[in-house]
């Protein structure tokens, strides 16, 4: 992937910055340890080139992670900052320490994905009393009224999109999508829901659930394991391994009698290849077309899109990092130049303390067929690394 190019063009080039001191989301401190306060006090505004923003990524052991922390600081590079970017290693004491560690630094603004949405409350109160923005990048920040913007896609529509998917490749949908084929199975689905301090995995589950409850009452679909609520479904830290080990569970508790599994609702591409694998290893195989349960994804992750290519995984979703790091650049040139973010949803993210003014960008199903149009002519993998299902 090429983020430094992308994201060069995108952010533009403003290398000097006023920074409105006494503004409410201001980035200029008045503490000794900031770095980027260069003028005296009073109400006059500092005035610095750059300074420094840190960025704290959850972990990478998931590579859409890497590529985020890596397009949001090429963004920020670009438009003139230094950038302290972290990885916690999906360890929140880390993650806290971290942001601890840039706080103290002195950092201009924050842009945090968290591990555990609710554990940064002690951290962002640091953040505000310093006058530094946060800005919550894709998982929202709960519990805080120090959360200033939260950047994300539309994650209801991802948890629909993925059941969509779901109902096409079982074939009680057409391929658009939309027009139901009359098709009454009952086909055996299993569930699986993302991480419960990732306030992410409650919408798309939300959004999933919504749309495969028809089917669940006319009983098209099925779920034979019976666990329906997400405190059954769900994966903690969206961990691979706990997937696979939930699906060889599932299949040796429920699937005994010669009953097969056709599909599994899969909300990220490392839990779908975990749900894979444990199918795989009870003896499912071959391709969606010979049979093989049809599994969803999230992240067009490189090793799922070449498995979608290849007709093991059937879908996934793709959610273009590069615009979301985009946004975040965007959001944190207009906090430090004292301007307020444009939002373009100011209802939907209740953080359990106020509603944070969000930007949500869009999202796309990738099946086979549109690899290329939507991964490889956008620019985000080449043919070669959806080849080899690494990325180069
Ligand atoms: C979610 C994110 C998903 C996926 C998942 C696991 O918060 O929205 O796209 O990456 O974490 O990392």
């Amino acid at each position: 992937m090429k983020f430094r190019k992308f994201l060069a063009a995108g952010t533009g080039a403003a290398l000097a910055f006023t920074l409105a001191a006494c503004s409410g989301g201001g980035a200029g401190t008045t503490d000794d340890s900031s770095a980027d306060a260069t003028t005296g006090g009073g109400d006059a505004p500092a005035v610095t080139e750059g300074g420094t923003i840190g960025v704290a990524m959850p972990t990478q052991t998931s590579e859409r992670w890497i590529a985020d922390g890596d397009a949001v600081k090429a963004g920020l590079e670009a438009a003139g900052y230094d950038v302290d970017l972290q990885f916690a290693n999906d360890d929140i004491p880390t993650q806290s320490q971290q942001i601890d560690n840039m706080i103290t630094s002195g950092v201009s603004a924050l842009i945090i994905a968290a591990i555990d949405g609710t554990a940064l409350a002690q951290q962002l109160q640091q953040a505000a009393d310093a006058g530094i923005p946060v800005i919550s990048y894709d998982r929202l920040i709960r519990d805080s009224e120090n959360v200033d913007f939260y950047v994300t896609f539309d994650n209801y529509n991802v948890g629909v999109q993925q059941a969509t998917s779901l109902l096409v490749g079982l074939g009680i949908l057409d391929a658009d999508g939309v027009t139901e084929t009359g098709e009454t199975g009952p086909f055996n689905v299993e569930l699986f829901a993302g991480s419960l301090d990732d306030n992410n995995a409650h919408f798309f589950w939300a959004g999933a659930i919504d749309t495969l409850q028809p089917f669940i009452d006319a009983g098209t679909i099925v779920v034979p394991s019976g666990q329906t609520d997400i405190e059954q479904a769900a994966t903690l830290r969206w961990q691979q391994e706990t997937a696979q080990k939930r699906m060889e569970d599932l299949l040796t508790s429920t699937y005994t009698g010669g009953d097969k599994v056709q599909g599994v609702l899969s909300p990220y591409d490392g839990l779908s290849r975990g749900i894979i694998t444990a199918l795989q290893n009870a003896g499912y195989s071959g391709t969606t077309a010979d049979g093989f349960p049809v599994v969803t994804g999230q992240d067009a992750e490189i090793a799922s899109v070449k498995l979608i290519a290849d007709g093991v995984q059937f879908s996934t979703i793709f959610k273009d990092t590069r615009k979301l790091a985009d946004q975040a650049v965007t959001v944190a040139q207009a906090y430090l130049a004292g301007e307020e973010p444009e939002a373009n949803d100011t209802e939907t993210y209740d953080n359990g303390v106020k509603v944070v003014p969000s930007y949500l960008l869009e999202s796309d199903i990738v099946y086979a067929d549109n690899i290329q149009s939507l991964l490889v002519d956008s620019g985000y993998w080449t043919a070669e690394e959806v080849e080899s299902g690494q990325a180069s």
